[in-house]
């Protein structure tokens, strides 16, 4: 019996009362009544704080609806230190490159087309709004809480110096890693697939980390990249995601727009959307470009997506560590491992091929870079790389003048090496 239905009626709730009175013996009826009640009204409360009202909305061939809300009136300016921010329009600064993005070899130039994303086949949204995926009942009903929704579970820690931790956590990682330096950014391109998730609460992502802090308690992060979330999303589609954290995934952040924090510019890529096309076996490769970096000036992290869209900023009051600068970068791939039977996850990492199949078959990331303390975009120094488990997902690096450092990564999961 729903909430709205009891609420109607006075002698529908003297009968849930009676119900309740009848079954005190278990005590739990009434506590089940005000729970699910109020975790209606909690679901409702937190949609509206997501879902702006749009000037225009468009409807996705994928089923999202994205809204085109007025800049100033998005989410993240609830944010209690965000009322009377100023918003900023454009960066002060832009990394500068010494890498020729315009030298494209004869292997590049079938995927330097630009991407796009699924939505634009149906419309666009107006200057001085930006594209807003709409979060759905549904969506939210799939975390295990309110408070949930939206946040990685606590224990996604990228890479740990204590390996039960790492193991326990069930997250695994094929990743490349720079420490030892102070960084202001890093950029990389990056192979998109749509890697097979074996259960609805899996994932599986390729991303950038921007790091500060140690990863027990206090882990100051900023992530983009794509992802395929079934529980997040509600469906298989390769997605454009950012996360952000200043106290190790604990209380603060969450992913795109979910909460309070990243501040959106602009109209025309959305957070969390569909990424299409996406690359086939021995077939066409699609890849994106990812870079933030630390503005000089205001001291916010900003994200560009591709060559043309700057997207917006993390404001730096949001960290204590990374408002002043990163102290790890690391690149590539992370999957969960439910361990679902007790054996390992067949769910896919990158294009679910391992490193050695090289291009067309494996997935990459090329054109690692991170940004110095002069705002200058140069090649990262001393790479190391990480997995858990190699037979199951393994990273392989090279480096050219084409491709600048890159690194090939992924795999299968469950296969006769990783049982
Ligand atoms: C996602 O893929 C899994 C198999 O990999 C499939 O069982 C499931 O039905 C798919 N979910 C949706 C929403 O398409
Ligand atoms: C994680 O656990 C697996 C299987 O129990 C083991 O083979 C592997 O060495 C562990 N990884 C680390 C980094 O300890």
């Amino acid at each position: 019996m729903g909430f709205a239905q009891l609420s109607r009626g006075r002698s529908r709730r003297a009968l849930a009362l009676a119900l309740c009175v009848w079954s005190l013996i278990s005590l739990s009826c009434a506590a089940r009544l005000t729970d699910s009640s109020r975790q209606k009204l909690d679901v409702q409360k937190h949609l509206n704080r997501l879902n702006k009202p749009a000037v225009k909305s468009i409807k996705s061939p994928d089923g999202d609806i994205i809204d085109c809300v007025p800049i100033s009136q998005q989410a993240a300016f609830d944010h209690p230190y965000l009322k009377d921010h100023k918003i900023q329009m454009r960066p002060n600064y832009h990394p500068e490159g010494l890498f020729n993005e315009n030298k494209v070899s004869e292997k590049t130039k079938e995927r330097s087309n630009p991407q796009v994303q699924l939505w634009h086949a149906n419309g666009r949204c107006p200057e001085d709004t930006i594209p807003v995926r709409r979060t759905r009942e549904d969506d939210i009903l799939r975390a295990s809480s309110v408070k949930a929704y939206g946040r990685k579970k606590q224990r996604s820690i990228p890479k740990s110096a204590d390996p039960d931790l790492a193991n326990e956590s069930g997250h695994q990682h094929a990743i490349v890693y720079v420490n030892g330096d102070k960084y202001y950014g890093a950029k990389a391109t990056i192979n998109v697939w749509e890697p097979k998730i074996q259960q609805p609460n899996e994932f599986s992502l390729s991303q950038l980390w921007i790091l500060g802090g140690s990863f027990g308690e206090d882990l100051n992060s900023i992530e983009a990249g794509w992802q395929v979330s079934p529980d997040l999303y509600g469906d298989n589609n390769t997605r454009l995601f950012t996360y952000w954290t200043s106290d190790a995934y604990q209380a603060t952040g969450c992913y795109n727009l979910l909460c309070s924090g990243f501040i959106q510019i602009n109209s025309e890529i959305a957070m969390g959307a569909s990424i299409s096309p996406v690359s086939g076996l021995r077939g066409s490769q699609y890849d994106i470009s990812i870079l933030v970096w630390k503005d000089p000036k205001e001291g916010h992290w900003w994200m560009q997506f591709g060559n043309d869209y700057v997207l917006g900023y993390w404001p730096s009051f949001l960290f204590s560590y990374l408002a002043d600068s990163a102290s790890m970068i690391e690149w590539g791939g992370e999957v969960v491992n439910s361990e679902p039977d007790g054996q390992h996850t067949s769910t896919q990492m990158g294009s679910g091929r391992f490193p050695e199949e090289g291009f067309g078959k494996a997935s990459y990331f090329r054109n690692i870079q991170v940004v110095d303390s002069s705002n200058n975009l140069k090649a990262p120094k001393g790479l190391g790389t990480f997995t858990e488990q190699s037979n199951c997902y393994d990273v392989q690096t090279g480096s050219n003048g084409d491709w600048g450092h890159y690194f090939y990564y992924g795999g299968p999961g469950k296969n006769p090496n990783c049982p």
